[in-house]
C-alpha cells in the first residue's frame, strides 16, 4: 500500500502562537517520526511525504534556509534509527538546486538504508509532479511506449529508487483541498483524505482513522463495485 501525506498548516500552527514560520516547520518534523513509525505498523509498503515543493523556492530566504536546515538534520539525526527499524530513505525531486551539505546527508541516508525493506519513506524536496511528468515524457524518445515504461522513466527522472506506482491513498492536512503539483500521475485513483487539522498537531490516532476509512472504501478504478459486479466476472 503507497500512502501520500501533505503536511500541510506548519505556518499557521506557528502563527496562531506567535511564533516564527521555522517554529512550525520544527514541530512537524517531530510529527514526521510518529507517522512514519506509525505506517510501518500498520503495514504500509510507501510512504511519500511533500516536505518541499518546487514553487516553495518563492518562500523567504529566511524560511527557505531553515526548511533545508531542518530536513538535513532530520536525515542525519533519523537514519540510524530508520536503519535500525527496516526503513528506507529515499529522497524525490531534483537534487541540482540543494546545497552541497544537504545533498551528502541525502546520499549517506539513501546509502545507509539502502537494505531495508520494511516501509519505503520517500521525502519529495524540490519537488513538482508537472515538472517530472515533463522531464519523464522528454526522455522516452519516438519508440512504443506504456504506462509502465512510462512509471520506471518517473522514477528515474525524480530519483525514486524504485518505480513506486499508484498513490492509493492521499491524505491532506491543515484543511486546504487541493493537491498542489504533488504524485500528479501517481494519484490518478487515489482514495482521498482531507484533514483540518495543521500537521503539528497531526497525531498517530488521527493517521490511524485515514487508514481505517481508506479501508472501508469501495475502489472500482472506473469499474463496477464489487457488490454490482455479476458473479461470473467476481470469480
Ligand atoms: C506546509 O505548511 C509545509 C511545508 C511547506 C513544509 C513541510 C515540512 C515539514 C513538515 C518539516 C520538515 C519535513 C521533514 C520530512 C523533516 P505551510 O508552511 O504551507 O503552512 P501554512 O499553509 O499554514 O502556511
Amino acid at each position: 500500500m503507497h500512502v501520500a501525506i501533505i503536511m500541510d498548516g506548519n505556518g499557521r500552527w506557528a502563527r496562531e502562537r506567535g511564533l516564527p514560520r521555522s517554529a512550525g516547520h520544527r514541530a512537524g518534523a517531530d510529527v514526521v517520526r510518529t507517522i512514519v513509525e506509525t505506517a510501518a505498523a500498520e503495514r504500509v509498503d510507501v510512504l511519500t511525504l511533500y516536505a518541499f515543493s518546487s514553487d516553495n523556492w518563492s518562500r523567504p530566504a529566511r524560511e527557505v534556509s531553515a526548511l533545508m536546515r531542518l530536513l538535513g538534520h532530520y536525515l542525519e539525526r533519523e537514519v540510524e534509527g530508520c536503519r535500525e527499524n527496516g526503513v528506507r530513505l529515499n529522497v524525490i525531486g531534483r537534487r541540482d538546486r540543494l546545497g552541497p551539505e544537504l545533498q551528502g546527508a541525502i546520499e549517506r541516508a539513501e546509502r545507509r538504508t539502502a537494505a531495508c525493506r520494511r516501509l519505503l519513506l520517500r521525502l519529495a524536496v524540490d519537488y513538482s509532479a508537472r515538472d517530472a511528468i515533463v522531464m519523464a515524457a522528454a526522455g522516452l524518445g519516438n519508440g512504443p511506449t506504456d504506462r509502465a515504461a512510462f512509471e520506471r522513466r518517473l522514477a528515474e527522472v525524480t530519483h525514486s529508487v524504485q518505480s513506486v506506482g499508484a498513490v492509493d491513498l492521499l491524505i491532506r492536512t491543515g484543511g486546504e483541498l487541493r493537491l498542489s503539483d504533488f504524485l500528479l500521475w501517481e494519484c490518478a485513483y487515489a482514495e482521498l483524505v482531507f484533514s483540518p487539522t495543521y500537521w503539528p498537531d497531526y497525531t498517530a490516532r488521527e493517521f490511524r482513522a485515514a487508514l481505517a476509512a481508506f479501508r472501508a472504501r469501495d475502489r472500482r478504478f472506473g469499474g463496477l463495485s464489487t457488490r454490482d459486479r455479476p458473479r461470473a466476472l467476481a470469480v
